[in-house]
């Protein structure tokens, strides 16, 4: 994603809590001859989010793009669900979308206008079991997102999701597998979901989304706010593939 729009030549801020994967990705863009710097920032911090939009302020003189992308799932029964559980996705999955927005928008104001692309998900379009947290924030992004779009069109500032269906990231590999599709045989490696469960019947790639996001920060998609972009190889508008 940060990759896109260096190679566009946006100067590009790259925040993250694993500060060795945040340093990588800025130094890949600068490498590719764009401009990038590394933050580290915890997006359930409200204190951080202050320092970091004047950070790139400072240093650029405007912000006019912020992807709301940090996220984390906790597979779980709801009825084995933790309550810090719970409110650990919510922290990070809605609670620092509403900060991206809240802390963003004065600053996109002040360069006249802007545009905030925050990631949702498939989940939180339908539902998944054993992804009840999961979906519950995911669901408050996609309509946080429209009320922010309606508050701040006046301003020129674009409020759009990201609705990303099976897509080859860490975030499969940091979750453990459900114990009920265990129990019910169902594949749990994500490549066999794919062709099991998507239309497309495979899974997609962290460029897909970029890509996505980079159409929602660029003038390409000015006529386009509250809207959602979904890219899930077919799930959501084709329905679910089963093979065999
Ligand atoms: N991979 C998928 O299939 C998929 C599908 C739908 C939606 N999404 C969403 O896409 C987004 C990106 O996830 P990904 O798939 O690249 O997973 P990922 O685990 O590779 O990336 C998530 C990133 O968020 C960072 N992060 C976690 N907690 C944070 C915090 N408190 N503050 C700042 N950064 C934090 C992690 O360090 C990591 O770099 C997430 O919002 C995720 O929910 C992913």
């Amino acid at each position: 994603m940060c990759q896109n729009a260096g190679a566009r030549g946006a100067k590009v801020a790259v925040t993250d809590v694993d500060d060795a994967s945040g340093e990588a990705v800025a130094a890949d863009i600068r490498r590719a001859g764009g401009a990038a710097i590394y933050l580290h920032q915890d997006v359930t911090d409200e204190a951080r989010w202050l320092e970091v939009v004047g950070a790139v302020e400072k240093r650029h003189g405007r912000l006019d793009v912020t992807v709301a992308n940090a996220g984390i799932a906790i597979r779980s029964a709801i009825i084995d669900m933790t309550l810090a559980a719970w409110r650990r996705q919510q922290a990070v999955n809605l609670e620092g979308v509403f900060l991206s927005v809240k802390h963003a928008v004065p600053a996109m104001r002040r360069a006249g206008g802007g545009s905030l692309v925050v990631m949702s998900s498939l989940a939180g379009l339908r539902g998944a079991a054993g992804l009840a947290g999961y979906c519950a924030t995911k669901g408050g992004v996609r309509l946080f997102a429209k009320a922010a779009a309606i508050e701040h069109a006046e301003y020129n500032i674009h409020v759009n999701s990201v609705h990303p269906g099976i897509i080859d990231t860490d975030i499969w590999r940091k979750m453990v597998p459900a114990a009920d599709a265990v129990r019910r045989n169902e594949p749990t490696d994500i490549h066999a979901l794919s062709r099991t469960f998507v239309p497309l019947a495979r899974t997609g790639e962290a460029q897909n989304v970029a890509d996505g996001a980079l159409f929602l920060a660029s003038a390409a998609s000015d006529y386009m706010t509250g809207a959602e972009l979904v890219m899930d190889g077919g799930m959501f508008g084709g329905g679910m593939r089963r093979q065999g």
